[in-house]
């Protein structure tokens, strides 16, 4: 299948009341790992590149692989998405790359660290829905700020400063014409996200129930959602690594919300764990070896084996063929003739 619109991916996922994992890379390993777990739990699946990740291996590079796993696994639905895109110019070089989605993180400043005002998210991004939806592009946009930093990038914190406000969402769905909301729920990105097993007082659930009855046909997405499994974090420590004991969003939270409009899910710190717990093993256990493969095929495998569990428990597993692929042409005269929505429906309070 050629790349598909992370829009259809999400219409589709909303029609059979499940969600999609979108998995961070960075390297052709990470892409074989969850093409091989898309292929192994038959899933349709979002791949992402940070602008950190661009930085790392350069555009040609991931996109020619992102065309070589389309290639590879035709019966997978693939979408290549730019994960924190930090403004207009990021987005659009990602849109003229061949990205089939983009992120416009509005919710902080161009410097990815200090939150943006309401009226600077909704402008830039308006900016990028008027940049990208005549070309069958589709907009992730965010309201409310998460916490942490990754790679430099957020505004720090335990993500409980700038929640998601449910009016706020309203208005910027409407005045944005995004296709998907990403919500600020109390999530944070990287490993340290909670410092016991979060309960209803740090994970704010109620509020993705509470924007999704406002907007009840918008795609919801959760940032942050790695559940940084107790498994991970011990082989990680077993081997010699100093991670300190930490809890993530369980998954019975994120199950929670894609019955609630949750329709994407952003996962890349298990991902990260599980390839850094394979690799310290190998070292320890063998430390004689020193041809790379010795140590990345297992960190792939390690990587495939989280993935496919977070493709079953999202619920994507087995939709692979469920549909076909829909051109990225077809997709902008749907924005064009209306019959793909840019208007959310708001449900009154
Ligand atoms: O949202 C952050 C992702 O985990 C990507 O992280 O910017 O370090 O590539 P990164
Ligand atoms: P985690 O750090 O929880 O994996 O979050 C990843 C993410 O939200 C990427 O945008
Ligand atoms: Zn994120």
């Amino acid at each position: 299948m050629p790349l598909v619109s992370t829009r259809q991916l999400l219409d589709e996922a909303a029609k059979g009341g499940y969600g999609v994992g979108a998995f961070n890379v960075n390297n052709m390993e990470q892409i074989q790992a969850i093409m091989e777990a898309a292929k192994e739990t038959n899933s349709p699946v979002i791949i992402q590149a940070s602008r950190g990740a661009r930085a790392y291996a350069q555009d040609k590079y991931l996109y020619h692989l992102m065309l070589a796993a389309a290639e590879l696994y035709p019966e997978i639905p693939l979408a290549m998405h730019l994960d924190h895109g930090n403004s207009y110019e990021t987005c659009v070089s990602a849109i003229e790359l061949g990205f089939t989605s983009v992120m416009m993180d509005g919710s902080l400043n161009a410097d990815g660290k200090t939150p943006a005002t309401f009226e600077e998210n909704v402008a830039v991004t308006r900016k990028v829905v008027d940049y990208a939806h005549p070309r069958g592009i589709a907009v992730e946009g965010e309201i409310g700020v998460l916490g942490g930093v990754e790679d430099g990038h957020g505004a720090g914190g335990s993500g409980l400063e700038h929640l998601t406000d449910p009016d706020q969402a309203v208005e910027f769905a409407e005045r944005t014409g995004v296709d998907s909301l990403a919500v600020a729920i109390g999530t944070s990105h990287g490993a340290y996200k909670f410092t016991k097993k979060p309960d209803g007082s740090v994970l704010k659930m109620e509020l993705v129930v509470a924007i999704h009855k406002r907007l009840p046909k918008t795609h919801l997405v959760m940032h942050g959602s790695s559940s940084v499994p107790q498994d991970l974090q011990d082989i990680v420590n077993q081997y010699g690594g100093k991670l300190k004991q930490t809890w993530g969003v369980p998954v019975e939270e994120i199950q929670l919300g894609i019955r609630n409009g949750v329709r994407k899910v952003n996962v890349d710190t298990d991902s990260r764990l599980a390839i850094t717990g394979a690799i310290r093993k190998v070292f320890v256990e063998q430390p004689e070896k020193f041809d790379p493969r010795d140590y990345l095929k297992p960190a792939r495998a390690a990587m495939q084996k989280v993935v496919a569990q977070r493709m079953v428990q999202f619920g994507q597993a087995g939709h692979a063929g469920d549909y076909k692929a829909i051109s990225i042409a077809d997709m902008a005269k749907g924005y064009k003739d209306g019959t793909l929505s840019t208007k959310p429906e708001v449900a009154k309070k």
